[in-house]
């Protein structure tokens, strides 16, 4: 991956401004106590694969994938990487990006659905490699694509708290997760890492405002039903390959993507005292090119104020949008004093929602 190791955080040029402690999420303004990212990075695994070779797997084509999901290529870790691997890899760019000492760290938040082992956490198995001593650490599992956003919004709360440097990691190795002979879901897939350091620093972009929510009675139409207490593993259900078995009512993830995605946009917007206009690029979770439209036209904007790369790596779950962030950043596209709106989706069915002041 290109990475500038001369760019310290990211640039930050608003005034700041002093107000009381009831101004804190005015638009415009800044808080008295800001709460910024302070480092973004991505981990990459090398191996790009096309629509072309899943056809070697199931019934499908180019074609059919690019039309239907805007998928070109996806990126498939390699036998000997595991979660872990890539989380450590997104984990010291991010660290490296803020100009940071793993020391500098005060508590790991890691979002994933591929998780290293089945306990421990991943957070566990990152710590002991990064070399941060004994801090807290924990994963967010389960909470599928909305898992990085939503683990933005707990680390904005535990830095407001209690002053906590804390380093976020959004990362999946779904194409082990997925059963390579069902073409309903695996064409759909990539692994990839993403993380940031969220802290107190007034030099920092800033996080302005953050939302998250679940509907609990959603949570049938995404995930992985068997292998925990509900459907135990057991030799006959692993060789129908059920452990592993990503179930997905495609359509109904489908509207509940849209309309989750487009409400969570309004209710940050809302809770940081901005409309939509006010906004530079909207940067949502990379499912599918259909979603990302339905969501841009939801929102009224034009094509250029939505941020899209599924076509590169597919629907990556929870690393999905810090590597579209990261990207979108590499890519010149946010300028210094730019409001970035991120928003995701996923199984649970979670929403999550952020917004950030470069
Ligand atoms: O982060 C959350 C993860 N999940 C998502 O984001 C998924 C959201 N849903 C979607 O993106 C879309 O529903 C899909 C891309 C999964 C499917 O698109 P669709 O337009 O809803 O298609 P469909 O499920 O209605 O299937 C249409 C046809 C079916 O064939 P029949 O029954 O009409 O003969 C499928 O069997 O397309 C078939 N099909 C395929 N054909 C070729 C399904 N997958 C494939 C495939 N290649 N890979």
């Amino acid at each position: 991956m290109p990475y500038n190791p001369n760019r310290k955080g990211i640039p930050h040029t608003r005034a700041v401004t002093h107000q009381g402690e009831d101004e804190v999420d005015q638009p415009g303004t800044r808080s008295p106590h800001p709460i910024g990212l302070l480092g973004l990075g991505v981990y990459l695994p090398e191996r790009v694969m096309t629509n072309d070779e899943w056809t070697e797997y199931v019934d499908t084509s180019d074609e059919w994938i690019v039309t239907r999901t805007g998928i070109h290529t996806r990126r498939i870790a390699g036998d000997e990487e595991s979660t872990a691997d890539l989380a450590l890899a997104a984990a010291r760019a991010a660290l490296a990006d803020g100009a940071f000492e793993p020391a500098d760290i005060d508590e790991i938040v890691l979002a994933t659905d591929t998780p290293e082992v089945f306990i421990p956490d991943t957070a566990a198995y990152v710590q002991t490699r990064l070399g941060v001593g004994h801090i807290p650490c924990y994963d967010l599992g389960g909470s599928g694509c909305a898992g990085f956003v939503l683990a933005l919004d707990i680390a904005r709360s535990r830095a407001l708290a209690d002053g906590r440097r804390v380093l976020v990691i959004g990362v999946e190795l779904l194409t082990r997760l997925m059963d390579w002979e069902d073409r309903n879901t695996c064409v759909l897939f990539g692994d990839a890492a993403g993380a940031a350091v969220v802290g107190p620093d007034p030099g920092a972009v800033e996080i302005v405002a953050a939302t998250a929510g679940t509907d609990g009675s959603k949570s049938h139409i995404l995930g992985v039903e068997a292998g925990g207490t509900r459907v135990p593993t057991t030799v006959e259900r692993v060789e129908q390959g059920l452990h592993k078995h990503v179930v997905m009512r495609g359509r109904e993830v489908f509207r509940e993507a849209v309309s989750r995605m487009s409400a969570a946009s309004h209710q940050v917007l809302e809770k940081a005292g901005v409309s939509i206009d006010d906004v530079a690029l909207v940067v949502p979770h990379q499912a599918n090119l259909r979603i990302l439209d339905a969501v841009r036209k939801r929102l009224n904007l034009p094509d250029e104020r939505v941020f899209v790369n599924v076509h590169k790596y597919g629907n990556t779950g929870s690393a999905s949008v810090p590597l579209a962030l990261w990207e979108a950043r590499d890519q010149g596209r946010i300028k210094p004093g730019d409001l970035v709106l991120l928003t995701a989706f996923g199984a649970g069915f979670h929403w999550a929602a952020a917004l950030l002041r470069f």
